[in-house]
């Protein structure tokens, strides 16, 4: 057992409650983290003049030999502690001296690891924006490829309007645009620096809490202490922002396993982004598309798991917040990879352009287009919906579609019908005539091309 406090103790911990207690078995992730706040912290206490410039240098020049030696593997991080906030002082007292000792002025863990988690989320938010560019850039690339590619558009998992499949992949950009913009705002949000709120009742110190800051790249010092050492309202946001994301790229594999499958096959996943099966040979699974569905569930339960925790915890640190740890770390590892799996898997698919676009042709997509053009050859818009409901069960029965029926025996129907018909509900036109800034049609997927392609540029810049 090796803590930092034991003073007022007069008996040992219990082996059973000191392992129940410590967490330097998932905490010693931020060991980073930990590192560069203590570095900051020493630099403010000598700046501020609490400690000689002296000791402030031999501390940080300490702290960095701890680093670069757990970096390169030459230092262990030692299970015996009790958390790595305790690795890192006990380490740096043993290669310091009584110096060391000095790190911990003005400080408490609980504004410590405050910080450290803000520090860590805070790095892993830039990660997955990077990813999630990456993802992004790979479907506008698809969009660019697909603006002809009819394909069914669905309701209710029906055939109901043709679309293209640069439009239908354009709707998943737009999810992930707003996901972006969420881990934007969540950064700003908590961007202010907890450092320096002690305990939860500041310090006596004078602690010059707006260099902290600014050398930790903080917006700023946060403006209530025990406010600071009790805010996981971030953690929540990310996490809550990680489940939006997961429910994109989840309804998006589901999407993937359908068109990948024997019956629609529109599209054919790559052999190094499937798998086989152990008995059937003629297998070939989706098994990458459904573990990111799949996974969706650890992260919506980190989730439920940090809001149940927080809920009713009175001012100010309370341990139960050493909860939030393990099951954030979980939940960013396993979106990053969701992330970058799914890339890889669109960015290698195949699509079968010729069934999407049969499957476009059948099924009665143009129906709405039909009833259209009634109304504009003078039909009141609910006499042509049931003209066309008539034309439909007609087509049915005889095992047609509407563009193969005779102009005799649309005229049976409605005498309104002229040989104009066949053009205006083919495929393309049901496409190309739909052009509002939103729609399929490709100047109107053009328009938003442009837009996106700015939009991506500025984020690489
Ligand atoms: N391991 C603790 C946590 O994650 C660090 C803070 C400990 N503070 C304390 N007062 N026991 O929350």
């Amino acid at each position: 057992m090796a803590q930092l406090w034991g003073g007022r103790f007069t008996k040992e911990t219990d082996q059973l409650v000191y392992n129940f207690n410590a967490s330097i078995s998932f905490d010693q992730k931020f060991f980073d983290q930990d590192i560069r706040g203590s570095i900051a912290h020493a630099t403010m206490l000598g700046k501020a003049g609490i400690i000689t410039e002296e000791e402030s240098k031999q501390i940080t020049d300490g702290l960095r030999s701890i680093l670069d030696d757990v970096k390169s593997g030459k230092l262990e991080i030692g299970m015996q502690y009790e958390d790595i906030h305790s690795f890192v002082e006990a380490t740096l007292i043993d290669r310091i001296g009584d110096t060391g000792k000095k790190l911990h002025t003005g400080r408490s863990r609980n504004d410590q690891v405050a910080l450290d988690m803000k520090l860590y989320t805070r790095d892993e938010i830039v990660n997955i924006k990077e990813l999630l560019l990456e993802l992004m850039k790979t479907l506008h690339q698809i969009m660019k490829d697909n603006l002809d590619t009819y394909m069914p558009g669905f309701t209710h998992l029906q055939k109901a309007q043709p679309v293209t499949f640069a439009h239908h992949t354009g709707a998943y950009m737009e999810m992930f645009k707003r996901d972006y913009s969420r881990l934007t705002d969540i950064y700003n949000r908590m961007n202010y620096c907890p450092l320096g709120a002690g305990a939860l009742a500041g310090t006596t110190y004078p602690l010059d809490r707006e260099l902290t800051a600014s050398l930790l790249d903080f917006e700023g010092p946060t403006l209530n202490s025990m406010d600071s050492v009790s805010d996981r309202d971030y953690i929540i946001e990310l996490l809550s922002a990680l489940s939006t994301i997961c429910i994109h790229l989840s309804r998006f594999s589901e999407e993937i396993i359908i068109w990948n499958s024997n019956e629609y096959q529109f599209v054919e996943l790559d052999d190094s982004y499937s798998t086989g099966s152990s008995i059937m040979p003629q297998k070939k699974n989706p098994d990458i598309a459904e573990l990111v569905r799949g996974k969706t569930g650890r992260v919506y339960g980190a989730l439920i798991s940090i809001l149940t925790t927080m809920k009713g915890i009175p001012l100010a640190y309370n341990k139960d917040m050493q909860e939030d740890k393990e099951l954030t770390f979980d939940a960013i590892d396993t979106v990053k990879g969701c992330i970058a799996l799914f890339n890889g898997m669109i960015k290698t698919m195949k699509l079968n352009k010729e069934r999407m676009q049969i499957s476009a042709m059948n099924g009665f997509t143009n129906a709405t287009d039909a009833a259209d053009y009634l109304v504009k050859n003078g039909v009141p818009f609910r006499d042509a919906h049931g003209i066309i409901g008539r034309l439909v069960l007609y087509a049915i029965d005889n095992n047609k579609a509407i563009d193969d029926l005779s102009l005799q025996e649309l005229q049976d129907i409605c005498p309104v019908f002229k040989e104009d018909i066949y053009d205006a509900i083919s495929l393309k036109t049901c496409v190309e005539k739909r052009n509002t800034i939103g729609a399929p049609g490709v100047e109107a997927m053009k328009q938003v091309l442009e837009i996106n392609e700015k939009y991506l540029k500025d984020l690489e810049a």
